[in-house]
C-alpha cells in the first residue's frame, strides 16, 4: 500500500521552503509550513533567532492544520540556526513527537551544523530518521543538489 507522507517545514527566507515544496511535489504528498509567531525578520530577528536556537528555546507557532498522527512518515525540514534546529521546528517536534510513526529530516545551511542538528532532532523526537538530506543555501540557489536518494528511501 502507498505510504502516507507529510512534509513539514519552517523557512525564514525561502531556501528550506524550496526543498520542502520539491519533496512534496516528487512524492505527491501533503505539506505544512510552520509559522513562528515571533518576528524573525531583519537583523533583530537574526540575532534573537540565533540566540533562541542556541539556548534551545521554544517559541509560539501558528496552529497546525494537518495531524501528523494521520501519516506513516513525517518529513521535517529546518534551516540550521546556530548549529541547531530552529525554535519553530523544536516547538513542532516537542508538541507532536508522540504522534510520529516514522520520521525523516532535511535541513539547509550555510555549510555547518548539519550532523548536530540532525542528532538533536533525533533525540528530541525519540525517533531515528529513515532518511536525511542536507544542502547549502548556495546549492539550493544554484540548483546543485540531488534529492533522488532521499526520495527513494521514503517511497
Ligand atoms: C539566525 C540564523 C543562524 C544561522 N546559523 C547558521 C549556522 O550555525 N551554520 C550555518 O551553516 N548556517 C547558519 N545560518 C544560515 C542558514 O542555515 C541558511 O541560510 C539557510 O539555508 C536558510 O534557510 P531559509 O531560507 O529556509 O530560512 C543561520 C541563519 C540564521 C538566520
Amino acid at each position: 500500500m502507498e505510504k502516507k507522507i507529510l512534509v513539514v517545514f519552517y523557512s525564514r527566507t525561502g531556501t528550506t521552503k524550496k526543498i520542502a515544496e520539491e519533496i512534496s511535489h516528487l512524492l505527491q504528498c501533503d505539506i505544512e509550513e510552520i509559522i513562528d509567531n515571533k518576528d524573525r525578520s531583519g537583523i533583530k530577528g537574526f540575532m534573537t533567532g540565533g540566540r533562541d536556537a542556541m539556548a534551545r528555546n521554544l517559541t509560539e507557532i501558528k496552529e497546525i492544520i494537518k495531524n501528523p498522527g494521520d501519516y506513516d512518515i513525517v518529513v521535517i525540514g529546518t534551516p540550521v540556526w546556530a548549529a541547531n534546529m530552529t525554535p519553530a521546528i523544536r516547538t513542532y517536534i516537542s508538541n507532536n513527537k508522540e504522534k510520529f510513526k516514522q520520521v525523516a529530516f532535511f535541513c539547509t545551511t550555510g555549510g555547518t551544523g548539519i550532523d548536530k542538528t540532525f542528532l538533536e532532532m533525533e533525540v528530541l523526537s525519540g525517533k531515528q530518521p529513515i532518511a536525511t538530506f542536507s544542502a547549502t543555501a548556495r546549492q539550493v540557489k544554484t540548483n546543485k543538489y540531488d534529492l533522488r536518494e532521499f526520495i527513494e528511501k521514503l517511497k
